[in-house]
């Protein structure tokens, strides 16, 4: 068996918020303590996020510490593994100049994501080629690290689809080189997308529904208490339902067992506390104070390191120094073995001019 090996990111293109901590980061810091693979590269993908920003260079210059804070506030810990910034490692861009000779445009043209974010962000007939081609980028990312496994959420498999296609083409015309990368989708189905704080769309900056890794004790509780339920459930004593109702899929998405004894010693578990509100007799507010409990538990450790870590910006600047000189390396070496499978390793080999003067007879 060959080494396990993961590589993810995010775009820097603001700070982390819950949706991020259930769908990918929990996930990470998981896998990370796991002890069960080999390398874990995580990458801010400053670049990538340039494809759709590139008009806004100061959205993502002033995130990228936002989310590098928050992958370390997260758990993530530059002993088990390298955070680095995708722009400098210049070798991503380098295999993706390569890599796009090995896709259609129209294979980049039915890309769903892609095709759902276009219209999201209104390029309809002028969409930008750096955009078009971020699944090339994103395969580079990938192969680089030579990564074996890829924990994302689904609307990433597409790009890992994509990213299998260009690896198999590239082995088959250059010869293996290149390792077939896996997704990993979150096992927690409430996790897979959290809605925000008004039960109606998946959580956004935009719209301004979010709680974020970095909110104060007091921001996460207003945003609790005014949160989305279920619009029928008017009196106490009404039966309430439990799909749709946001405040019970984040207890799906938060809520451990510890937590009643902790905070609701009236109920055993979380099964009880629902069956309580379809039947009725439970109001919103005494299960909205319960969720504050749960989340506010939850995030407090990930602020106050947050916050500690903000104060040792140098040391967060230093993580990601290293971290990027190692991933260089790393991908420096992959794109070595690149250039020597597409024969334009000119200087490192040996063979180059032998080569040349046996097939012109010259001595
Ligand atoms: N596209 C990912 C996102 O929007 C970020 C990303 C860039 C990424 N390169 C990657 C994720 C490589 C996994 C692997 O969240």
């Amino acid at each position: 068996m060959g080494e396990k090996i993961i590589l993810t990111g995010d775009r820097p293109t603001g700070k982390l918020h819950i949706g991020h901590y259930v769908g990918s980061l929990r996930n990470r810091v998981e896998l990370q303590n796991s002890g069960e693979y080999d390398k874990i590269y995580i990458m801010i993908a400053d670049s990538q996020a340039l494809t759709d920003n590139f008009d806004n260079p100061a959205k993502i210059h002033d995130n990228l510490l936002q989310v590098a804070l928050d992958d370390l506030a997260a758990g993530l810990d530059p002993k088990k593994m390298t955070l680095f910034i995708q722009s400098e490692v210049p070798e991503l861009t380098e295999m993706t100049f390569y890599f796009m000779n090995l896709v259609t445009l129209s294979r980049l043209e039915r890309n769903p994501t892609v095709k759902n974010e276009i219209q999201l962000r209104g390029f309809n007939n002028s969409i930008p080629v750096g955009f078009l081609n971020y699944p090339v980028s994103q395969t580079s990312d990938i192969v680089a690290f030579k990564a074996t496994t890829v924990p994302v959420g689904e609307d990433q498999e597409p790009m890992l689809e994509q990213a299998r296609e260009i690896v198999r083409r590239f082995n088959m015309i250059y010869g293996e080189t290149l390792v077939e990368p896996e997704i990993l989708l979150s096992k927690n189905k409430a996790s897979m997308r959290l809605p925000g704080t008004d039960g109606k769309n998946k959580m956004s900056k935009s719209i301004g529904n979010c709680i974020y890794l970095a909110d104060d004790p007091d921001t996460i509780r207003e945003k609790v208490m005014s949160m989305y339920t279920d619009p029928d459930h008017l009196r106490v004593e009404d039966p309430g339902k439990i799909e749709g109702n946001t405040v019970f899929t984040y207890l799906d998405a938060f809520c451990k067992p510890e937590y009643f004894q902790e905070f609701l010693p009236d109920y055993q578990n979380l099964d009880e506390l629902k069956a309580h509100y379809q039947r009725g007799g439970l109001g919103d507010v005494k299960v909205k104070r319960f969720l504050n409990d749960v989340m506010q538990e939850t995030l407090r450790p990930i602020r106050e390191r947050r916050e500690d870590l903000a104060k040792n910006l140098d040391y967060v600047f230093q993580v990601l120094k290293e971290g990027t000189e190692t991933a260089r390396q790393v991908a420096a070496q992959t794109m070595d073995e690149m250039k020597t499978a597409m024969k334009i390793n000119y200087f490192k080999d040996a063979d180059f001019l032998d080569d040349f003067r046996e097939k012109n007879h010259l001595k």
